[in-house]
């Protein structure tokens, strides 16, 4: 499968991405094709609302040129997309919250005088987070509003990967995180798609 994994983290050696490491190199070894980008390298800007994207049913069409293009290039060519974040302030970091606000509207043509198509309709849609409270009450909320964010986008939402963070003066990685993320990496590879 083609898998896309998009990294939210501002920390390149921080927890999220050592959970992510493990889950990429699993799905590298089971034969996946992985294509992962880091977030804070690119520019994306917020979605202004001026809904010129809907005026073409055929492409994601944003009028604002920066690097959004060529990640939907990327996530138009994955099977499953998956969004790698820190919990901040109960949800993704800033510009996780800036592309998935502009794949909502410029790859679903909905806001528009007429109701168009989803153009990313049957991809699955996982999560990976960590947070520094338990997962039920750190990354409880990000996974609900992705959740309805997939039903809206017609997307499959299928599991979220979260791991704690104890404190900067615990060692976060071990072997429960090590396996739990490589778990979660044949539980993809299981989904067949
Ligand atoms: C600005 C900021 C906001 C945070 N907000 C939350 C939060 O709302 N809930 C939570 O459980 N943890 C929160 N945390 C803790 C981080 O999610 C946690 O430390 C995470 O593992 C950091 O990942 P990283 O090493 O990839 O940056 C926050 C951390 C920062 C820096």
């Amino acid at each position: 499968m083609n898998i896309f994994i998009a990294s939210g983290s501002p920390r390149k050696n921080g927890n999220t991405q050592q959970l992510t490491d493990i889950v990429h190199k699993e799905l590298t070894k089971l034969g996946h094709h992985i294509q992962e980008i880091w977030l804070h390298d690119k520019k994306i800007e917020p979605c202004i609302a001026c809904r010129k994207c809907q005026r073409d049913w055929t492409s994601y069409g944003c009028f604002i040129k920066d690097d959004m293009q060529e990640i939907v290039n990327q996530v138009m060519e994955s099977d499953i997309i998956v969004l790698a974040t820190p919990i901040y302030a109960w949800y993704c970091t800033p510009p996780m919250k800036a592309m998935i606000d502009r794949f909502v509207y410029g790859l679903n043509k909905f806001y528009g005088d007429e109701i168009g198509p989803s153009l990313w309709k049957g991809k699955t849609l996982a999560l990976i987070t960590t947070c520094g409270y338990r997962p039920e009450k750190g990354a409880d909320l990000f996974e609900e509003g992705m959740k309805r964010y997939a039903k809206h986008c017609n997307l499959n939402y299928s599991d979220m990967l979260c791991a704690r963070h104890l404190g900067y003066n615990v060692e976060f990685m071990d072997k429960e995180k090590e396996d739990s993320a490589r778990n979660f990496a044949h539980y993809l590879h299981s989904l067949q798609l």
